[in-house]
C-alpha cells in the first residue's frame, strides 16, 4: 500500500515539476492586457481583476506586509502586536490552524475526495482536519456551504456571501473566542491574500496555455479565459452531514487498518495529544486500543457518531470537536480507522 503511495507520489511531483516550469517558460514572455507579464507567480485574484473580473466585496487593492505578518501571527498563534503590545487572544482554547491547513491539501484542485487528500496529507505531513484549508480560501465564491446552516442557523448567511463575515463566525462560533477588530479581520484577510492560489497552482496543460496566448489579444471579450482559469479550482467547498450508514452496516467493505492508522495519526492524535486542544489524550498504548475495541462492543456505531456529530461544549467546558462532513472523511475511512482500532487490540 506504502509503495503505491509512493510511486503515485513520484508520479504527482514529476507532473507538478513538468507543469511548473512549463508554465514558467510560457507565461514569462507573455504581456497580458495591461502590459504586465504574467509568470508563474502570478496570483490568481491579480490575473482575474485584469481580465475585468467582477471584484469580491472583500477584495484589497493593495497588500501591506506587516498585515500578512500579523494575519499569520493571528492565524498560527492566537494573538499579535497591536498599538499597546500583545493583543489579546482571539480564543482561550483553539487556534485556527487546530482545524484548518494553511496549504495546499488536495491533489486535485476542483475535487473534494477525502481519501486522494489523505493520501496527500501522508506524502506531505500535513493534518487531515474537519475544516478546509486556508490555502485558496479567498479564492472560493462561497464559505460555510450546504449543512452549515443546520449548526448555525442564520450566521451562515452573510457568511456564506462575503469571507469576512466566514473568518468572524469562525473566531467567535467555531473557536468559541470573540469577535475580531476590523484591523485584525483585514489582517488574517491579508494573510489569506498571501496563500491564494497562484497560476503554477492550477496545472494548466499546454493546450490551455496555449488557449490563454491565442486569447490574450482579444480585447473584446475575457469570459473564455475567466471560466477557463476558474474550471481549474473548486469556487467552493461542498460540506454534507451524514448520518451512520445504519442500512449498510453488513455491506461495508472491510476497513484497512493501514489507512486508518493513518487518520487516527493525522486527524484524531492531532488534537487527542499531551497539551492538545482536548483534554482526552488518546495514546497508543494496548490499554487505549483495548478501550476503543470494548466501545464497538457496548455501541457498534460509537466511532461514527463522534466522527458524524462531533461534540458539543457546555457552559464551564467550551472545547468541543467539530464533526467531519462526507467531503472531510468518508464512510469507508471510519470503517479503517475501526479496523485499525480492532487489530491493535487484544
Ligand atoms: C475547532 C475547529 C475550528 C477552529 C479553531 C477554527 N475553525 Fe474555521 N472552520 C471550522 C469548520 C469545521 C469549518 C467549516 C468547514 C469548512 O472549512 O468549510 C470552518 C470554516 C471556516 C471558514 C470558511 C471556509 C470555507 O471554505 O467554507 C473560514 C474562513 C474559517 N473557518 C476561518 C477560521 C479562522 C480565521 C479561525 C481562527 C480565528 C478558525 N476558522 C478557527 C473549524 C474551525
Ligand atoms: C480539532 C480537534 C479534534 C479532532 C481532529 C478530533 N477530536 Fe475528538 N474531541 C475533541 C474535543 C475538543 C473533544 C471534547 C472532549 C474534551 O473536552 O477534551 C473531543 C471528544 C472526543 C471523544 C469523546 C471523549 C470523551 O471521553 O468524552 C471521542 C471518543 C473523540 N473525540 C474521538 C475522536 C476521534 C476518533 C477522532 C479522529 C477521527 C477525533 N476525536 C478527532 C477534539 C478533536
Amino acid at each position: 500500500m506504502l509503495t503505491r503511495y509512493l510511486n503515485m507520489q513520484k508520479k504527482l511531483v514529476v507532473t507538478f515539476l513538468t507543469g511548473a516550469s512549463i508554465l514558467m517558460l510560457a507565461f514569462s514572455n507573455y504581456n497580458s492586457l495591461a502590459g504586465e507579464e504574467w509568470t508563474a507567480d502570478t496570483y490568481v485574484y491579480e490575473a482575474l481583476a485584469e481580465l475585468g473580473d467582477t471584484k469580491p466585496v472583500f477584495y484589497l487593492e493593495k497588500i501591506d506586509p506587516a498585515m500578512v505578518q500579523k494575519g499569520y501571527d493571528l492565524v498560527h498563534h492566537g494573538r499579535t502586536e497591536d498599538q499597546k503590545g500583545k493583543s489579546k487572544y482571539i480564543s482561550l482554547y483553539y487556534v485556527c490552524t487546530n482545524c484548518h491547513n494553511t496549504v495546499i491539501e488536495d491533489p486535485v484542485l476542483t475535487d473534494y475526495d477525502p481519501q486522494a487528500r489523505l493520501e496527500f496529507a501522508i506524502q506531505n505531513n500535513l493534518h487531515f482536519f474537519q475544516g478546509t484549508t486556508f490555502y485558496g480560501s479567498v479564492n472560493r465564491e462561497s464559505w460555510y456551504n450546504d449543512d452549515y446552516y443546520k449548526k448555525y442557523g442564520d450566521m451562515v448567511r452573510p457568511a456564506q456571501k462575503d469571507i469576512r463575515e466566514a473568518i468572524q463566525l469562525c473566531a467567535k462560533e467555531c473557536s468559541k473566542g470573540r469577535y475580531l477588530e476590523e484591523w485584525e479581520e483585514t489582517a488574517i484577510l491579508s494573510y489569506y491574500y498571501s496563500i491564494s492560489y497562484k497560476m503554477r497552482d492550477l496545472g494548466f496543460s499546454i493546450t490551455d496555455i496555449n488557449e490563454i496566448n491565442s486569447r490574450k489579444s482579444s480585447t473584446s471579450s475575457h469570459a473564455g479565459i475567466i471560466s477557463l482559469i476558474k474550471s481549474k479550482y473548486a469556487l467552493k467547498s461542498p460540506a454534507h452531514w451524514l448520518e451512520p450508514p445504519y442500512e449498510l452496516a453488513a455491506n461495508m467493505p472491510p476497513g484497512n487498518p493501514e489507512n486508518g492508522k493513518f487518520i487516527y495519526e493525522l486527524s484524531c492524535q492531532a488534537c487527542h495529544k499531551a497539551y492538545g486542544v482536548s483534554d482526552v489524550v488518546f495514546e497508543d498504548s494496548q490499554l487505549q486500543f483495548n478501550k476503543f475495541k470494548k466501545n464497538f462492543d457496548k455501541d457498534y456505531w460509537w466511532l461514527y457518531s463522534i466522527v458524524r456529530h462531533g461534540t458539543y461544549g457546555y457552559p464551564g467546558h467550551e472545547p468541543y470537536m467539530p464533526l467531519y462532513t462526507a467531503e472531510r472523511m468518508n464512510d469507508q475511512q471510519v470503517e479503517d480507522l475501526k479496523a485499525y482500532f480492532i487489530q491493535q487490540a487484544n
